[in-house]
C-alpha cells in the first residue's frame, strides 16, 4: 500500500485528482468508482476545474457510484443519484446514460443489488476506485464486520453513520436506516484503489486501517489486500500514523517512473 501524506486537504485533492485524470488520459473510456460524501468533493472540483479548462475529457468516460440510500426518493437533494449529478456528472461532463448508482427504489433491493455487480462487470470493471473512509473504518457503507468477500447488497447503516451523515439532512430522523452498497469484494476488483482522508477525526480509522490487523472490524483494511492501493491523506488524517516518517521518505523518494 502506498501512503502519501500531504501538507492539507487540497495537496490531497490535488494528487487524487492528477491520479484520475492520468488513468482517463491513458484510456479516455476509462471506468471511474465514484465515492460520494464530503472526502471526495475537492477532488471532484480539481477534476472539473480540469476539464473547464480544456486539459481533461471525460466524456466517454463511465462511473459507477458506491453506495446509495434505500428509501428516499431519487429525487432527494442527498440521494446520491441527486449528489453524484450534481457534483460530478455536470461539473466533469460526464455522459448520464454512463453514470450508475445503485437504484435504492427498487421493489426488488437483491436484484437491483446483483444487477448492478452484473453491470460493473460488463463495463469492464472499474479502473480507478475513489474512497472515503467513515470514522468507524467503513469504505462504501460497509460497515465494521462486512465480510471482505461481500458483494453488491443491502446494508443496515451504523448508528456512527447515520449520526455522521446528520449534517446533510434538515432532521437526524430523516437519514434512512439502510442503503445498498458496493461489496468489500466488489470494490476489491478495481483495479486500483485511492483513497483519500482529512482532519483529525479520520486520524484513527485511517491508522487502523493502514497499519491495524487485516480485520472486518475495520473494513478499510481490506485494502492491505490489495496490490494496488493508495491512501492519500492530509497532516490531520495521518496523525496516528506510526510509520508516518517512512511514508513521508518513501513519497520523497519515489522513483520518478512510477509517476507522481
Ligand atoms: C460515500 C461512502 C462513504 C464515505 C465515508 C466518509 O459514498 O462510500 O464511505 O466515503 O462515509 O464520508 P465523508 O467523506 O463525508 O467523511
Amino acid at each position: 500500500m502506498e501512503v502519501v501524506i500531504l501538507p492539507d486537504a487540497d495537496a490531497v485533492a490535488r494528487l487524487a485528482a492528477d491520479r484520475v485524470a492520468a488513468v482517463v488520459r491513458r484510456r479516455p473510456d476509462a471506468v471511474l468508482g465514484l465515492a460520494t460524501g464530503s472526502s471526495p468533493t475537492g477532488t471532484y472540483a480539481r477534476l472539473a476545474a480540469a476539464v473547464a479548462a480544456g486539459e481533461l475529457d471525460l466524456s466517454r468516460a463511465s462511473g459507477f457510484a458506491l453506495d446509495e440510500y434505500v428509501g428516499i426518493p431519487r429525487e432527494h437533494p442527498e440521494s446520491y443519484a441527486s449528489v453524484i449529478r450534481r457534483t460530478v456528472t455536470e461539473p466533469l461532463g460526464m455522459d448520464p446514460a454512463r453514470v450508475h448508482v445503485p437504484d435504492g427504489r427498487a421493489a426488488d433491493l437483491a436484484a437491483a443489488a446483483e444487477e448492478y455487480d452484473r453491470a460493473i462487470a460488463t463495463a469492464g470493471g472499474v479502473d480507478v476506485q475513489l474512497l472515503g473512509i467513515g470514522a468507524n473504518g467503513h469504505i462504501g457503507f460497509n460497515e465494521p464486520t462486512s465480510s471482505f468477500a461481500s458483494r453488491t447488497r443491502i446494508k443496515t447503516l451504523a448508528p456512527r453513520t447515520r449520526a455522521d451523515n446528520a449534517r446533510f439532512f434538515d432532521d437526524p430522523d430523516e437519514v434512512p436506516t439502510h442503503c445498498l452498497t458496493q461489496g468489500l469484494g466488489t470494490i476489491l476488483e478495481a483495479r486500483e484503489l485511492l483513497l483519500v482522508a482529512q482532519g483529525e477525526a479520520k486520524a484513527e480509522a485511517v491508522a487502523a486501517a493502514v497499519e491495524g490487523p487485516l480485520s472486518s472490524m475495520c473494513p478499510a483494511s481490506a485494502l492491505q489486500l490489495h496490490r494496488r492501493a493508495a491512501v492519500l491523506v492530509d497532516e490531520a488524517a495521518a496523525s496516528r500514523l506510526r510509520l508516518a516518517d517512512y511514508y513521508r521518505y518513501t513519497y520523497a523518494h519515489k522513483p520518478g517512473w512510477q509517476g507522481a
